[in-house]
């Protein structure tokens, strides 16, 4: 009795476990952000690359076009501040990998983010914008 209730706990499990794997395949996608690096500086007006890797689309989210927000992340917080309003970037073509961006007249900080919208958001690590 033991025995069977155990393999039928263990069976929901694994169904459970592949139907997310399933999913992630199929409906979700977040292209790793590969510039900006950490640590990088940007300066206000100028103009710069932001890309990511492509090998994670899938075939069908190829045309979809993507979406770039400028955030920051203070130490000991999650909290991103993206700012919605001005996007960095949008409606280009997913598949690109590279869009050139204008920096934006911010406040110098050394904890922004960009995060990339495909499906779900990538966000890069904390670059400085001065
Ligand atoms: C993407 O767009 C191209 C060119 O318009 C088209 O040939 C292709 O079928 C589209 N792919 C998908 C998955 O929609
Ligand atoms: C970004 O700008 C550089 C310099 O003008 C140019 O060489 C590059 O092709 C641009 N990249 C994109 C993705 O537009």
């Amino acid at each position: 009795m033991f025995f069977a209730k155990s393999i039928l706990a263990l069976a929901a499990l694994a169904t459970t476990a592949s139907a997310v794997a399933l999913r992630a395949a199929n409906d979700v996608f977040s292209p790793p952000v590969t510039s900006p690096t950490a640590g990088e500086v940007w300066t206000v007006g100028s103009v710069q690359t932001v890309t990511w890797d492509t090998s994670s689309i899938p075939a069908a989210n190829q045309n979809q076009t993507g979406l770039i927000l400028l955030g920051f992340v203070e130490d000991g917080s999650t909290d991103e501040h993206l700012d919605i309003e001005n996007p960095l970037a949008s409606n280009f073509p997913i598949r690109d990998g590279a869009v050139n961006v204008t920096v934006p007249q911010v406040a110098t900080r050394d904890d922004y983010i960009v995060v990339l919208f495909g499906d779900s958001g990538n966000a890069s690590p904390k670059f400085t914008i001065n």
